[in-house]
């Protein structure tokens, strides 16, 4: 049981969403499954195109805020071209979670053996913990509902402040 609700960032990556938003769906999808959990509150959302120089602009920033202590992004993991999301944020962690990383393929890969073309990271920038999911709308219910099973995003956070 912890007091302290943590502080949820959504970042979608796409260039569509970036063009219009409502073509958004994965991220207010997260925002919503967040609202529903009373340990968790979101009040940043951000959009940005597939860009490695604008996620990482937003990614500094909310890392180097005291009131964030989890980031997820959404989109840009896969093996399009365009698809850029782990390398953005690779080099930012200073401390990699490859059990985190295996528990979303290993969960991802039970739904769909597309999973196998994702390419998610995660890891903690300072006490801010980074996961990065796919962008679909089912796909971010599958990972969200693995990483808040059993607390272990809550623990995870307890452990990096
Ligand atoms: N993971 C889960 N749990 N469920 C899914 O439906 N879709 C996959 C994969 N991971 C999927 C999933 C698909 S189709 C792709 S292309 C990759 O995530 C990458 O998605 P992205 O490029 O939108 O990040």
């Amino acid at each position: 049981y912890r007091m302290a609700i943590i502080q949820v960032a959504v970042l979608t990556v796409s260039d569509t969403a970036s063009l219009d938003a409502n073509a958004d769906k994965s991220g207010p999808a997260i925002r919503s499954i967040l609202n529903t959990n009373q340990g968790l509150s979101c009040n940043n959302h951000l959009v940005v195109p597939d860009d490695v120089h604008r996620i990482q602009e937003v990614i500094k920033k909310w890392a180097e805020r005291d009131g964030i202590d989890w980031i997820i992004t959404t989109g840009g993991t896969g093996f399009g071209v365009r698809d850029l999301t782990p390398e953005a944020i690779k080099p930012l962690l200073e401390r990699e979670a490859s059990g985190l990383v295996h528990l979303l393929l290993s969960t991802s890969l039970k739904h769909t053996p597309l999973a196998a073309l994702s390419r998610p990271v995660a890891g903690t920038i300072g006490s801010t913990l980074i996961v990065t999911l796919p962008g679909s709308v089912k796909a971010v219910k599958e990972n969200l509902d693995a990483l808040l099973t059993a607390g272990l995003v809550q623990h995870a956070v307890d452990l990096i402040k």
